[in-house]
């Protein structure tokens, strides 16, 4: 038998609503590691099973991979020629790289001078009609919806629902690795997608009533093998500066230096509520400097890069550690929703600069002498 993996449509087909003829568009998304923290928990002395979803690991970066790989499929078979989205930066990134797989145009609709250079990097290089708009996601993300009712181009935001179906993935994965649902699971919240398709995977891995399951009214076709019947706690972070589900209200003027959730008005905002009171979760927020902290603690502690949006599941998960509220002896994953690498520039402002000396051995030697630990 054949161990090439190739994505994660081949791997849960039965699970997600494809046929034998649809044409797979796929990078060889998913199948991302789940590591184990190692160093964190003794640092902050808590005895607690800290484990990072690392979802940066995706072709592009991203767990966006995840939904793009559905929702380009799905526009594909039913014959869209163009594709088109908001983003803060990572699903244009995917957008663009999955539109040039399967040959279509794809439109991406980011906000001007508020993106990662990474990312932008990506949309120009696969070829995306990058289109900046002097306003937020959330005023893309109005237009794109109003642009799609009139000319023939399939939106690709999490509001397309294949999006979610390909996100929820992440769910069964992590289920299978750890043979069980953890306790905790926490995401970075921004327009609530992700938080929405994991709870679906939790949900429909547990489901038993291929007739009564209200989720799925049965098509996820994975009902006839109940694996136990343990969800976990849904935790979603925000940052501060935009953090409607903390506000409680829509936020019109979100700002935060994780870029990639600097959003105010989020598209699946009834959904995570749901999901907030059906697995007895909540929200959290943490400030731009609580996030980098952990951005760089985790970097430095674990060598797990990712970038200031996803850090924001750690740090919430810290803080509500410290403060109680999760208990020791839980098992928490954090998804880690981006790579590092996506944003270099706020990664090099927070880091020690490089030291430059002369090209000569006794330079380099007195370097590592001032610099050697213990
Ligand atoms: N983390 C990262 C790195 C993201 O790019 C996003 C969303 C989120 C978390 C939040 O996920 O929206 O499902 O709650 N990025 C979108 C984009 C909005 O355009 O790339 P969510």
């Amino acid at each position: 038998m054949s161990t090439h993996y190739t994505g994660l449509i081949e791997r849960y087909r039965d699970r997600l609503p494809v046929s034998k003829d649809t044409p797979v568009i796929s990078l060889g998304e998913g199948n991302t590691p789940l590591i184990e923290l190692r160093n964190l928990p003794r640092l902050i002395k808590k005895e607690v099973r800290i484990l990072v979803k690392y979802e940066g690991l995706n072709p592009t970066g991203s767990f966006k991979d995840r939904g793009m790989t559905m929702a380009v499929t799905k526009a594909v078979e039913a014959g869209s020629k163009a594709i088109i989205c908001a983003s803060t930066g990572n699903t244009s990134a995917a957008a663009a790289a999955y539109g040039a797989r399967a040959g279509i145009t794809s439109f991406v609709l980011i906000p001007e001078g508020k993106i990662a250079l990474g990312k932008l990097s990506q949309a120009m290089m696969h070829g995306s009609v990058v289109i900046q708009i002097k306003g937020n996601f959330d005023d893309g993300m109005r237009l794109v919806q109003e642009v799609a009712r009139d000319m023939p181009v399939t939106i690709v935001n999490s509001i397309n629902p294949f999006r979610l179906q390909g996100q929820k993935t992440a769910a069964f994965e992590i289920v299978e690795e750890l043979g069980e649902a953890p306790d905790y699971h926490a995401l970075p919240v921004g327009n609530a997608g992700n938080i929405t398709a994991h709870w679906i995977g939790y949900s429909e891995y547990i489901c038993k009533d291929t007739q009564a399951c209200a989720l799925c009214k049965g098509k996820c076709g994975f009902h006839k093998e109940p694996r136990g019947a343990k969800r976990p706690i849904m935790l979603g972070y925000q940052a501060a500066g935009s953090a409607p589900f903390m506000r409680g209200a829509m936020v019109d003027h979100p700002e935060t230096v994780a870029t990639a959730i600097r959003i105010g008005h989020p598209m699946s905002w009834n959904q995570a509520w749901k999901v907030k009171e059906e697995s007895g979760g909540w929200f959290g927020e943490c400030t731009d400097q609580e996030i980098l902290h952990v951005q760089k603690l985790l970097a430095q502690s674990e060598g797990v890069f990712c970038e200031p949006a996803s850090a924001t599941s750690l740090a919430g998960v810290l803080k509500d550690l410290e403060r109680g509220a999760i208990g020791e002896g839980s098992t928490i994953v954090c998804t880690l929703t981006g790579h590092g690498l996506k944003d270099p520039d706020t990664a090099i402002a927070q880091s020690t600069r490089p030291i430059t000396v002369d090209a000569s051995r006794g330079a380099i030697e007195k370097v590592i002498g001032e610099n050697m630990a213990g």
